[in-house]
């Protein structure tokens, strides 16, 4: 885990996107945001949803942070412009739920959603995480490092490096992260998979996402 990442880009400013942005300005991070409106429109937004973070375009936003989170409707991800994020860290927290995304059959197989996005945004050192927690536990169920309560939070990816890093964002704003390996172990973190939705500490996550891989 390095906590050496100092800017934060988030695409999409709804309720994932904001409640991240809430805990990474309370962690001290420079957070810009990016969504599909034109820039004064997401700054009056967030001075309200994230007051501290700033509004910018898409491309500025992924060219100007060390991690790039994807909060924005799965049915978006082919507006994602593949070259801007050649070489960053990316951290996919979007999820796919047909009854609001509509059936879009690349997401209809047995892989992860993340793996569709990674082989769109191909340079890209994709990390999946967040997409098993509720938007509003974000901010409710953060706690400092060694509280009994604190919560886990998987990741995976294939660039280890990229892993560490997003390990430590994790970590500073509230939650215990749990290293899943590689991205087809994100598998295990899908809709209606062993942890999504549960409030679980690490080692409880650990167990349940090693009994999902061996069962795959
Ligand atoms: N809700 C949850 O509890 C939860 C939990 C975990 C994961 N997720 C996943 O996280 C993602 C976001 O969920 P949400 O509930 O936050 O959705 P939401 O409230 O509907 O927000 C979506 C945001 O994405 C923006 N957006 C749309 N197209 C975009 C584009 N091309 N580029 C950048 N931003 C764009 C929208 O802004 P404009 O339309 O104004 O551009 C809006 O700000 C989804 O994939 C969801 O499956 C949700």
């Amino acid at each position: 885990m390095r906590d050496v990442a100092k800017t934060i880009g988030i695409l999409g400013a709804g309720r994932v996107g904001t409640a991240l942005a809430r805990r990474a300005v309370a962690a001290g991070y420079e957070v810009r945001v990016a969504t599909a409106k034109p820039v004064a429109e997401i700054a009056l937004l967030l001075e309200i949803m994230a007051p501290g973070a700033r509004a910018d375009d898409a491309e500025a936003v992924v060219a100007g942070s060390d991690i790039v989170i994807l909060a924005l409707p799965l049915s978006k991800y082919r507006a994602l412009r593949p070259e801007l994020f050649a070489g960053k860290v990316v951290v996919d927290a979007m999820n796919y739920w047909a009854p609001t995304d509509g059936v879009i059959p690349e997401f209809e197989g047995a892989g992860s959603s993340s793996e569709v996005v990674q082989d769109h945004l191909a340079g890209a050192r994709l990390v999946r995480s967040f997409n098993h927690m509720g938007y509003h536990e974000i901010d409710e169920a953060a706690r400092p490092a060694g509280d009994p309560q604190r919560r886990a939070l998987a990741l995976a990816g294939d660039d280890g490096e990229a892993r560490d890093l997003v390990a430590g964002f994790i970590d500073r704003i509230g939650f215990d992260p749990v290293d899943a390996g590689p991205l087809a172990a994100s598998r295990g973190f899908a809709t209606g998979g062993p942890i999504f939705g549960a409030s679980l500490g690490r080692s409880e996550m650990r167990r349940r996402l090693q009994e999902a891989a061996l069962a795959a």
